[in-house]
């Protein structure tokens, strides 16, 4: 094969291989294999640079530093929407179009989530991707194609047939919120500063002057309109634009529909509200546009918005509020983490009014003080953040927030080791009754040894009459004891000791996560136990052996060994095993706990009992891969209300469909109880 013949093959290779990885969520090889492909085609075009081409893969990379952006003009210019909150506003725009178009024909509408991120216009001429520009003031806007480049989903090259000669395709550029939080937790830990919220990440990502700094940050893209094209394609409606768009490789939201009447949109709006959180990405709200183009073309725009679109905008995931006091609270490993005590505040569909401040470092950096007027963000499944001080209404004299010299609880110092942020009580579980405390719940929660009727208050109200230290106390309480605690019955009493013995028969992987080693969750707790089979090969497993665990790194491999080298754990965990605690022994089939090795799922739609995040952590500790979209190799769907076009398809393509109690009895089999 002729060298250029094997360039562009190289080339093809990695294109398609990239969007299976990037738009279809779906890699069909390994990373290493991709790696492979990609190392031969750069050393190729190291040594011929002649060959380089502008849509090769390797101009991803990211090219030279810029020294600004450039200016371009749109061809056509990039709209706003007019807003709405309400339904009724809604009936109003739409009566607005039946009479501008002078007819009471049905008016088919596509909704689709509003994307909170930034606008970008992708210029394509003969399918090569020769321009990227932000939406700038709509007329005009900056050209960021280098920094754009580096974007996995965003396509260099179109290899389809009938691609218009010239085109422009439109889109959101965003964070995904597991990425936004996986890049603050690494800027806490590290001490840098972190993204405000997904899209300032987003938005400072793109107006990098040098291209390799955001080719580090994870950007993706949904394409939800064409802007222009050149050549005979004449599109009649906005779903065969979105229909074509993902043909062609682009990533478009599998969240559209298209509806007939206002009642359908309504439905689509609440089941969308409903699965806000599930959806990874934050979103302000839903775009609704009439379908046809020539209604579009009809109804036309009044100044820089159209008539034929509109936003409905769902309560603000931010909202100002006030700081009125810092509370230091003491966790199961003694962490000890500031709490802000807000005034009330209507944020994100819900009244907040605490929310975390993570440690003493990012108080530090937001440079919070007592009273002052601070952004609070509720989005996702994850707890309220402060995520800026409005420092021009700070009073004068504000008091900034110390970190207490002793644990609030047990009086212990507090301490910081090495370089880490996070502070901790010296006092330990034997002197801390805020780290017993915390410990006992773990122990006793449901992904661990599940003690039914067994709540936080109780467990509190044992500890401090002095019942309950360790996790071993637990099953020497009795009911004489039990039945002089306050509001506690004789049946009560007798339906704890019966949980508590029923707790005793357990599972290795819940075993290992009951006993709470610093950043071993579930997931971690299963892998563990899938790799050594046994509890006593764990106790002696070393640093090395232990990082090859999958998702075990160097800093869990390190909080593990030390756990086990605690005298007072292996007593605790002799202990345990001598009031009876056990389990059945693991074959020595390691796929008898990784039962859907091999295997990829799905899951769409929203899920009620588990967070998106943790079924998928739950299967792929089972062995599952977990893709975004369905095709012919997709082995399972996992659908819960509102689930669409990836139920439709796994319909159609015969993929086998379960529920989320068919998922939670599967994984209620394996151990894994959740309610
Ligand atoms: S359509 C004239 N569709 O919302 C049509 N916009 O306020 C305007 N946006 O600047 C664009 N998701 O950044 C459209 N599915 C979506 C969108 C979307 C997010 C943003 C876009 C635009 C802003 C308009």
């Amino acid at each position: 094969m002729s060298l250029t013949a094997r360039l562009d093959e190289l080339r093809a290779l990695i294109h398609y291989h990239n969007h299976r990885y990037h738009v279809l969520d779906d890699p069909e090889i390994t990373d290493s294999e991709y790696d492979t492909l990609f190392d031969e085609l750069l050393s190729l075009e190291d040594a011929h640079p002649e060959l380089v081409t502008i849509d090769s893969p390797s101009q991803r990379v990211g090219g030279a530093p810029l020294d600004g952006f450039r200016s371009v003009h749109h061809e056509r210019p990039m709209l706003s929407l007019d807003k709405c909150t309400t339904v009724s506003e809604l009936q109003d725009w739409l009566s607005r179009c039946r009479s501008r178009l002078g007819n009471d024909a049905p008016i088919d509408l596509t909704c689709e989530p509003k994307i909170d991120g930034v606008a970008v216009a992708l210029v394509y001429e003969k399918g090569v991707l020769v321009q990227a520009a932000t939406r700038g003031d709509g007329q005009s806007g900056e050209d960021i194609t280098a920094n754009v480049r580096t974007i996995g989903s965003v396509p260099l090259k179109l290899t389809a047939d009938e691609i218009p000669p010239r085109m422009e395709v439109r889109g959101e550029i965003y964070m995904p919120l597991a990425e936004f939080e996986r890049f603050n937790e690494k800027a806490r830990r590290e001490g840098v500063k972190a993204l405000i919220n997904p899209r300032n990440g987003a938005a400072g990502s793109l107006r990098q002057l040098d291209p390799k700094l955001t080719a580090d940050r994870p950007l993706t893209m949904f394409c939800y309109s064409l802007g222009w094209s050149e050549g005979s394609w004449q599109p009649e409606t906005h779903g065969e634009v979105l229909f074509r768009l993902d043909e062609w490789g682009f990533r478009v939201n599998p969240d559209s529909a298209v509806f007939r009447d206002l009642d359908g949109v309504e439905r689509y709006l609440s089941e969308l509200l409903a699965r806000r959180e599930d959806l990874g990405y934050d979103i302000d709200g839903v775009v609704i546009k009439v379908d046809s183009l020539a209604l579009q073309e009809t109804l036309g725009n009044v100044t820089r918005k159209p008539r034929w679109a509109i936003a409905y905008k769902y309560p603000a995931e931010e909202a100002t509020t006030r700081l009125l006091e810092v509370e230091f609270q003491v966790g199961r490993t003694g962490a000890v983490t500031p709490v802000a005590r807000l005034e009330p505040v209507f944020v994100g569909g819900v009244t907040v009014s605490n929310a975390t401040l993570h440690n003493m470092d990012e108080v530090a950096r937001l440079d919070v003080r007592l009273g002052d007027t601070v952004m609070v963000r509720r989005a996702g499944d994850v707890i309220p953040q402060i995520v800026k001080v409005v420092k021009s209404r700070r009073k004068k004299g504000a008091e900034k927030v110390a970190l207490p010299d002793n644990c609030p609880v047990c009086g212990s110092e507090i301490v910081r080791e090495g370089d880490e942020s996070v502070a901790r009580c010296s006092g330990g579980v034997m002197r801390c009754e805020a780290q017993r405390k915390e410990g006992l719940k773990h122990f006793a929660s449901r992904l661990a040894l599940d003690i039914e009727g067994l709540g936080d208050k109780l467990l509190e109200q044992l500890v401090e009459m002095g019942h309950v230290a360790t996790p071993a106390d637990l099953f020497r309480l009795d009911l004489e004891t039990l039945i002089a605690l306050p509001r506690m019955g004789k049946k009560s009493g007798e339906n704890l000791l019966v949980a508590l013995d029923k707790s005793k028969r357990t599972t290795l992987p819940r075993f290992i996560y009951a006993l709470g080693v610093r950043e071993v969750g579930e997931a971690t707790a299963m892998s563990l136990a899938t790799h050594f089979l046994d509890l006593e090969a764990l106790l002696n497993a070393d640093q090395t052996e232990l990082e090859t665990v999958e998702d075990v790194g160097p800093i869990v491999a390190r909080n593990i060994v030390s756990f086990f080298a605690e005298q007072g754990h292996l007593e605790m965990i002799e202990q345990l095993r001598d009031a009876g605690v056990a389990w059945q022994p693991l074959e020595k089939e390691k796929s008898a706990l990784a039962p859907l090795q091999g295997q990829t799922w799905v899951l769409t739609g929203t899920l009620e009992q588990l967070t998106r995040d943790r079924a998928k952590a739950l299967l792929v500790s089972l062995g599952a891969k977990v893709a975004g979209s369905v095709s012919s190799r997709t082995d399972q769907v996992v659908a819960g209300p509102g689930a669409g076009s990836k139920l439709a398809k796994a319909e159609s393509l015969g993929v086998p469909v379960m529920d989320e109690a068919g998922l939670l009895d599967l994984l209620g089999e394996r151990g894994i109880a959740i309610d």
